[in-house]
């Protein structure tokens, strides 16, 4: 079962930052998992929340401001003195320094703008550019990004994320494979034994989120679960130690 750092190491790092990328591949992560999102001059930058205040020392709609203004954020003074100066990424700066080094799970995160192909493009064309299309899955809650992913390359891995609970039904149910996709995102507490036998059979991953607790590691590696997404890889990597548990 791969680990894949949720936001990088974000457990003990800024979210979704340069430095919680690199801590995750450190700490012996499969993956990383990261939020794309378009600027308004349109420049793919690595945020999840829809505007900055709650991750930057700034304020504002990541949509309504400019990569100019986003370079000048503080991504990570917020987490902790010790990160101050900590810069938001952008997408081509990750694909450049970590593509190829671990897997990339670029979640498009344009759930707060109308449906267009704009962001699903402009990745698709990077995963191109930087030959990542063998190490980069994208996922998104919204299938239409999907859609758009396998329209302009079908070799691109994907994943359909399913929302907790009763929000996430139709997306975990047997509907959902009228969408072409490789794999099924479903958060932890949703996922059990029929689901995974189903979705696997159908030739689909499964990775689940967001995982931290040692025994729900356990119980989704017993499951057969193919990966999860956790906050901490470095104590997931340990625990598989301890408990001699298999990639
Ligand atoms: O990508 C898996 C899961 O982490 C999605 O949640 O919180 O990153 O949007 P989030």
């Amino acid at each position: 079962m791969q680990i894949f750092a949720h936001r990088g190491f974000s457990s003990q790092y800024p979210e979704n930052t340069m430095t919680a990328f690199r801590k995750a591949l450190e700490a012996g992560a499969d993956g990383i998992e990261l939020d794309a999102r378009l600027t308004q001059d349109g420049k793919i930058i690595i945020m999840h929340d829809a505007s900055v205040d709650r991750t930057t020392n700034g304020k504002g709609k990541v949509r309504d401001l400019t990569f100019a203004e986003i370079l000048g954020l503080d991504a990570g003074v917020k987490k902790g003195l010790v990160f101050e100066g900590e810069r938001i990424p952008v997408l081509e700066q990750v694909f450049d320094e970590l593509g190829g080094k671990l897997l990339i799970n670029v979640e498009l995160c344009n759930y707060d703008e109308g449906d267009n192909r704009m962001l699903a493009n402009q990745t698709v064309e990077l995963i191109e550019k930087y030959k990542l299309v063998d190490s980069v899955i994208v996922s998104s809650f919204r299938f239409n990004n999907l859609v758009y992913v396998k329209d302009k390359n079908p070799n691109i891995s994907c994943g359909l994320l399913a929302k907790q609970g009763l929000l996430g039904a139709f997306a975990r149910s047997f509907l959902n494979h009228s969408v072409s996709v490789d794999a099924l995102h479903p958060f932890y507490t949703d996922t059990n034994f029929s689901l995974i036998r189903r979705e696997q059979q159908c030739g689909r991953k499964v990775r689940a989120w967001t995982v931290n607790d040692p025994k729900d590691i356990r119980r989704l590696y017993d499951l057969g679960a193919d990966a999860i997404f956790t906050d901490d890889p470095l104590n997931s990597r340990e625990f598989y130690a301890s408990e001699k548990l298999l990639e």
